[in-house]
């Protein structure tokens, strides 16, 4: 297993032949990984060029190709768990996933024509989410990153998130590119839109000590796509206000570094309050995520904010160790929002701790219980 996270080929036979027989094994080395993602600091700033700081979590998405299909004439994915069915030949208007499959399918291509090396053919991929849609940790950049690397297992990390690029675009209109980026790195890291033909800049960030973090779902989805929309709306009517936010959020950003390497947590507490207000301030709050962000303190944590596009989706709080989680998620499991703890640790995480917690609940499902 590469730092990148692409699965090691050792394996990956034995899971494409299990995935051909409809039984794949989920920890059987599939030859795709993802990390979900969650933003500490600097979502929707990083639209319009300030940097941004995400971790990758130990949930995520796989995916496996197989070449089960050979009778199809064009790709098929599968998403398990959804049970949807797209194919790459279902045109421009059929469904977001199918054109998302498409394109990125189309981006492998023509990266393997530019490399003169063979271009993939037709393929049936299986692929599976273990992150909420419309949550806010980068569910549908996991599934492509997921995608995208079990159709070429090869290719860079910083490759594959630009290939991911164009399926993005499908669902989120215009996105900063940060999920892909994360989904495909994992680990800590401030990452940089990119400007016209420059590419964006993508940073590791050190994280000395483990760094423990709950997510919470405000039980309402939300599209990220018209969460971009309403900010670009609020900064056509007041450009200078809406830039000031931007700038403070900067400022933010860059204290927020510093404090994350120096493992200060009471400054990255406070810095993740100040990012909550600034977002609350684009309208981006809604009643559920305020209750939630104070639930959390109360219950002990140091900070708290919504993560990704808000207006719904989920909430990151920030606690000193591991007991603390389990009473933030207790304050929140009574007021019936569901959560759970996260760790960034200060290695990347390993990939297989994504496939191997995607199993246990696949297991857990099967078994009937919660
Ligand atoms: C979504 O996870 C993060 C946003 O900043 C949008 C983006 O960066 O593409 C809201």
């Amino acid at each position: 297993m590469s730092a990148d996270g692409n699965s090691a080929d050792g394996g990956a036979a034995s899971a494409a032949a299990a995935a051909s027989t409809g039984a794949a094994d989920p920890t059987a080395a599939p030859r795709g990984t993802a990390h979900g993602k969650v933003i500490l600091f600097g979502e929707h700033a990083v639209v319009y060029g300030v940097p941004a700081l995400a971790v990758g979590i130990d949930r995520g998405a796989w995916a496996q190709v197989t070449n089960a299909n050979a009778n199809a004439k064009a790709s098929v994915l599968h998403v398990r768990g959804w049970d949807v069915t797209v194919r790459e030949d279902g045109g421009d208007e059929g469904p977001a996933l199918g054109r998302a499959f498409r394109d990125v399918i189309a981006a492998t291509r023509r990266e393997q024509r530019a490399a003169g090396v063979p271009e993939i053919g037709d393929v049936h991929v299986e692929a599976e989410a273990d992150l909420p849609p419309g949550g806010g940790l980068g569910c549908s950049a996991a599934l492509g990153v997921a995608v995208a690397r079990a159709l070429d297992p090869s290719a860079t990390a910083e490759s594959i998130a630009a290939r991911v690029d164009a399926w993005e675009r499908v669902f989120h209109g215009n996105p900063s590119g940060i999920d892909a980026a994360v989904a495909a790195m994992g680990g800590c890291v401030q990452f940089t839109r990119g400007d016209g033909e420059a590419r964006a800049t993508i940073e590791r960030v050190r994280v000395s000590e483990a760094i423990h973090l709950c997510i919470g779902h405000s039980g309402q989805a939300s599209s990220t796509k018209s969460m971009v929309e309403s900010v670009a709306r609020i900064r056509e009517r007041r450009p200078e206000t809406t830039q000031k936010t931007f700038d403070a959020i900067h400022t933010l950003v860059k204290n927020a570094r510093l404090a994350i390497v120096d493992h200060d947590l009471r400054a990255i507490g406070q810095l993740l309050d100040l990012n909550q207000m600034l977002l609350s301030g684009l309208f981006l709050s809604t009643p559920e995520i305020e209750q939630m962000c104070a639930t959390a303190r109360t219950a002990g944590a140091l900070g708290a904010k919504l993560t990704g596009a808000g207006g719904g989706g989920c909430v990151v709080a920030l606690v000193g160790d591991a007991a603390r989680s389990t009473e933030v998620l207790a304050a929140w499991k009574a007021e019936g929002y569901e959560g759970f703890a996260a760790t960034v640790k200060p290695e990347v995480h390993d990939v297989r701790e994504i496939l191997q917690k995607l199993h246990e609940r696949v297991t857990r499902a099967t078994a009937g219980s919660p």
